[in-house]
């Protein structure tokens, strides 16, 4: 893959193959099947995004991005939700280009800050977010819900 080859688009429902490998490697067992739906969903809000990074036709990254609005800002919150970048093709500029993608989409619809929360075991991450002029201001916490009950 050359970086210059590669283009940043929406993502469409013929890339769920490369969405479920991309999510797979990410940590989050996925199968194809499952994708559509999801990226219908996504779809239709709009204030959320999802690009996927496209070599010649191979898709080797994926990002998706929402905004919120809230009662402290006028301007909505972005907040980068998902990033990854196949494994054989990392350190080449397809993250990077994923996520100007995400700020153009937030900048143009009045945003002007961005977000991501990041697990503490991800230190290429870390590296990543800060060598692309990212700074570290908070700590995620979080609460898995048990199933609601059906009866
Ligand atoms: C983090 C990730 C998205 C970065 O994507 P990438 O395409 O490899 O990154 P890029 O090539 O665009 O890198 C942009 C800059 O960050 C630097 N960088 C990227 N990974 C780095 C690392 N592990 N350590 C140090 N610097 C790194 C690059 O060298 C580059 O710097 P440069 O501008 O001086 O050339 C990718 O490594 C990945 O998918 N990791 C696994 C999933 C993950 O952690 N996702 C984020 C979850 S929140």
């Amino acid at each position: 893959m050359h970086p210059s080859t590669v283009i940043v688009r929406e993502a469409i429902t013929d890339d769920a193959d490369a969405m479920a490998r991309l999510c797979t490697q990410l940590g989050y067992p996925s199968e194809s099947p499952a994708i559509p739906g999801r990226l219908e969903r996504l779809r239709a809000d709009r204030n959320a995004r999802v690009y996927v990074a496209d070599s010649g036709g191979t898709i080797v990254g994926l990002t998706t991005i929402h905004l919120r609005d809230t009662i402290n800002h006028d301007a909505p919150i972005a907040q980068l939700t998902l990033l990854v970048v196949d494994e054989a093709n990392r350190t080449r500029g397809v993250g990077r280009a994923l996520v100007q993608a995400a700020e153009t989409f937030a900048r143009d619809r009045g945003s002007n800050r961005m977000t991501v929360t990041t697990a503490l075991n991800r230190a290429d991450a870390h590296a990543f977010y800060e060598r692309i002029g990212y700074a570290q201001t908070g700590r995620r916490y979080g609460k898995d819900f048990s199933p609601p009950r059906t009866t």
